[in-house]
């Protein structure tokens, strides 16, 4: 019977998808109905509180060269209103305007805890509408701190409560944060799939709560709440260095309940005095020590109604952390996958070792039965001796160790809660038996962001390169940027940040979690200005280096160029200017030598003050930019006669014009004054020449920086028409280079180009040098965004060497954009893709071998007795530059061209 359901249901489905299907293959021609809909980058968020949240949404079209000439957006409070085409909450109208991200919302005010329904139309250049996009939703959190009925508690790391619902439960919501981390419980289950949350924030500034549907989860009558706490980082472990900020004595919950039932009465069940607690299972957790479980501790049907709870304790009233309470609005920390172990060894009597033939964060998942009581440890490491025993000398003071103590019940399946490792290797102890690899999974655990590009090579090496930039970037988002995820750090350290920001943008969505991280920033912010080297501030100092602190700008400014965000620059404005006017306020002479680390882990130091007065100018740069687009016009002139007073001073203080060189002459000095074209005019020439004799006959083309240089190398050598040299530095493979640590073994990038395993600072799961993953996509690939937002497109594939092939593609705020090219000897294909309402300018370098050309697109011909042809749809124009490059103008859609000699 129910098959038989499940089987008509199906063919209804199939039926309405195919109306859908059939409308829209009835509107093939012109726009399509808008897709990917997006609330504060979002999709249908649950709890925001941004009082004027911002849609995007993006288009396609049938035709080329397209663009949006006007949109509606209508949002309702009801789905039945929206289904009729009517914004009872915000009607746009028809906005004359090619704006399709960033649009903000100025209907009603939004009130708290309500759903809204939106959807969009748009129209495009010729004035033909689509149909209406797919509704979409979004949720507002709890706006005002009088709404919070919630009261702290504390106790012991379980909290129950029994409650009574008199009537159908027409909708419910949950708001819950804990200093620490939460697992909430309602009627035997789990609520939702957030693991590690709510995300770490400085405490005692802001809590971020998270919002959760739990209608299906409650019924009429009798219910129960339960909650497991876990220390997280509001409790740091024994070992933590003395403590920069707050340190909580125990864990704490807010919890707040909103029950709306069938007729519309309103209950609430709040954290209060009144909840039970208890000490669970969980008989210690820690970040970086790991979690210990005994399950004869457990209490069945704890988080059940009709439970004997009169051992339990009355809660305590906890100290609130004293910040204010934020909607957590980005993705939460989650299992992404499970990874099935490649091998075991037993190379001790009773020792197992897994390999779970990848470097990750997360923890392992383990299966056993035996006699109760006995207590199986897993301890995890990245690397393993040649003797095949766990070598954990990378993780320092770590203890990354989990326990778990036999229930003695039959088959039990365990893993841990409030705790996670960066590791390879498991070594398994003290298991009743002969363990199998099934006994343990691997459980990938970090930031849910979605990925939004690919990039690959003729190449095997880059390929690789591609491969651990990406493992050690996602492995490294614990709703903070991580340094490592393995030892006893793991922090937002500022410098790592920003260099694989870009990076991190192209591979992944990382829109919600910046808009975050930005705002953790401003948060550690002094009243002088100050920030500090990490973000929560609990390693480094304050203030950071300004290697570090750059970080506040640059990802300000990388937001603003990737996803088009003005409202960042506007949010940061009076925080970045009070940066800068701190760092200004060190730099009396326009010069400032204010260092710690400079540029860290380079294999030629270079003079931390070069670094830290290099990155001064970047930061009033931007500035002046920032305040230019703002519409500031005093502070944008002010700070260009800043900027160029810092220019002159530093080629005073650092340029060797008897040399040609700056500073010590390293690479990264080099490299950073180039790029940021503090170099006179005049001089540009010299210190190319003294920077790439440095990498070809001073060092056999290798690299020679930390993690601050190699930022800007690749860049800067593909800018001067050296991708050639760019390329070489990337693809080599002995040391120092990126296909030495794969030659070696890595499945995550290390710390240090150089290969160590021993007690030394070595991780081997740093994602900073993952930086170069940038220059892949916008120099190989070639795509950059000319304008923010890629609303106008740059694809200018570097077409190096012996490189026959790459491919690039990123998921833009506006839609995808792709390149992808051939080349053999006389001819380059280019397969371009660009979104609806971005246009573009494609760069076909000249091929070598070419003499007269011509590019056809399709079996159009676009180019040929050096002139252009029109009359392809989509290609507005071309021209050819002096060093023989075409250079197309299109509007959307996707292209193949093809470049032969004749
Ligand atoms: C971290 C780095 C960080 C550095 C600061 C290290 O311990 O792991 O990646 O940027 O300290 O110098």
């Amino acid at each position: 019977m129910a098959r038989l359901h499940t089987s008509i249901l199906l063919v209804a489905l199939m039926f309405v998808s195919f109306i859908r299907v059939s409308q829209f293959v009835a509107a093939a021609e012109g726009p399509l109905p808008p897709q990917n809909l997006r609330c504060e980058y979002l999709r249908d968020p649950l709890g925001i509180d941004v009082k004027q949240p911002r849609f995007s949404w993006v288009l396609g079209h049938t035709e080329r060269g397209e663009k949006q000439s006007a949109y509606q957006l209508l949002v309702a409070t009801r789905p039945e209103t929206l289904a009729q085409d009517k914004g009872d909450q915000w009607d746009s109208g028809k906005v004359t305007s090619d704006q399709s991200t960033q649009v903000v919302y100025s209907g009603k005010a939004l009130e708290s805890g309500r759903t809204y329904y939106w959807k969009i139309r748009a129209w495009d250049t010729q004035g033909s509408a689509s149909l209406y996009s797919l509704p979409a939703r979004f949720e507002m959190g709890l706006l005002s701190p009088q709404e919070w009925k919630a009261q702290w508690i504390a106790g012991g790391n379980g909290l129950r409560k029994e409650f009574s619902i008199p009537g159908r439960v027409a909708r419910a919501r949950a708001y819950i944060t804990a200093l620490g981390y939460y697992e909430l419980r309602l009627n035997g289950q789990k609520v939702g799939t957030n693991v590690l949350d709510p995300a770490w924030t400085t405490y005692e500034k802001r809590n971020l709560y998270i919002t959760y549907d739990v209608t299906a989860q409650l019924q009429q009558g009798p219910n129960a709440a339960g909650v497991m706490l876990g220390n997280g980082w509001a409790v740091p472990p024994q070992h933590f260095g003395a403590p920069i900020t707050t340190s909580f004595p125990s864990p704490a919950l807010l919890l707040q309940i909103e029950v709306e039932l069938e007729g519309g009465k309103q209950l609430t069940i709040a954290s209060d005095l009144t909840w039970k607690t208890a000490h669970g299972p969980i008989t210690s957790d820690s970040i970086y020590d790991g979690e210990t479980y005994d399950a004869r501790l457990e209490a069945p049907g704890w988080d059940l109604p009709g439970f004997n709870e009169s051992a339990w304790q009355a809660a305590q009233a906890a100290k609130a952390p004293g910040g204010v309470l934020s909607a957590q609005m980005m993705p939460p920390i989650r299992v992404i996958d499970t990874l099935v172990p490649v091998k075991m060894t037993n190379p001790r009597p009773g020792v197992y070792v897994y390999d779970m033939g990848q470097n990750f964060s997360g923890w392992a998942q383990l299966r056993a039965s035996g006699p109760r009581g006995t207590a199986i440890t897993l301890r995890f490491a990245e690397l393993v001796y040649d003797d095949g025993m766990i070598n954990r000398e990378t993780i320092r003071r770590a203890k990354a160790r989990d326990t778990y103590i036999l229930h003695g019940d039959g088959a039990e399946t365990w893993e841990p809660r409030f705790t996670y490792h960066g590791f390879r290797y498991v070594e398994l102890t003290g298991y009743p038996g002969t363990p199998s690899l099934d006994t343990l999974r691997g459980r990938l655990v970090h930031s849910a962001v979605e990925p939004t590009g690919s990039f690959a090579a003729s190449n095997p090496t880059l390929n690789g390169i591609q491969k651990i930039i990406r493992w050690g970037q996602r492995t490294n988002l614990h709703s903070v940027p991580t340094d490592c995820d393995q030892r006893d750090e793991r922090m937002g350290w500022m410098g790592d940040a920003h260099v694989t920001a870009e990076e991190a943008m192209l591979n992944f969505d990382m829109a919600a979690f910046y808009t975050n991280f930005v705002r953790d920033i401003r948060d550690v912010q002094g009243p002088d200005g100050t920030i500090t080297d990490t973000v929560p501030h609990k390693y480094g100092s304050r203030p950071a280096d300004p290697a570090w602190g750059t970080a506040y700008p640059l990802i300000c400014w990388y937001m603003y160029e990737q996803y088009g965000d003005r409202r960042i620059l506007e949010e940061n404005y009076d925080g970045l200017k009070k940066y800068v006017e701190f760092l200004h306020s060190k730099a009396p002479d326009n010069v400032l030598r204010m260092s710690h680390y400079g540029d860290w882990v380079a294999i030629e130091p270079t003079p931390g003050e070069f670094v830290s007065d290099a990155y001064y100018y970047y930061d009033v740069q931007i500035l002046a930019k920032v305040a230019a687009l703002l519409d500031k016009s005093g502070d944008a002139d002010t700070y260009k006669q800043l900027g160029e007073q810092i220019k002159e001073a530093f080629n005073r203080e650092f340029y060797d014009a008897r040399r040609g060189v700056y500073a010590d002459g390293t690479q990264t000095a080099n490299a950073l004054a180039l790029f940021l074209d503090l170099v006179s005019d005049d001089q540009r020439g010299r210190v190319m020449g003294s920077l790439t004799s440095d990498i070809v006959y001073g060092h056999d083309t290798h690299v020679t920086t930390g993690f601050i240089g190699i930022k800007y190398l690749l860049p800067l050598l593909t800018r001067s028409g050296r991708s050639d040299l760019a390329y070489d530095l990337a693809a080599q493979t002995t040391y120092p280079s990126w296909g030495y640590m794969i030659a070696n073994g890595a499945t995550t990038l290390w710390e240090l180009w150089q290969n160590k395993t021993g007690p030394s600072m070595n991780s081997h799961n740093h994602p900073m040098f993952g930086s170069v993953g940038a220059w892949f996509y916008q120099a190989l690939g070639g795509i950059t965004p000319e304008m923010p937002g890629y609303e106008r497109i740059r694809i200018a594939p570097q077409i190096v060497r012996d490189l026959t092939w790459a491919s690039a593609s990123v998921e833009t705020v506006r839609g995808t954009a792709s390149s992808s090219w051939t080349h053999s000897p006389g001819s380059i294909t280019l397969n371009v893709a660009i979104p609806v309402n971005s246009t573009a300018s494609v760069v076909i370098p000249k091929d070598p071998e070419a003499t007269d050309l011509t590019v056809r697109e399709g079996d159009r011909v676009v180019w040929e007795n050096g002139k252009f042809v029109p009359g392809t749809p989509g290609v507005t124009g071309a021209s050819q530059a002096n060093d023989g490059s075409l250079t197309l103008e299109v509007g959307s859609g996707r292209y193949t061209f093809k470049l032969e000699e004749n």
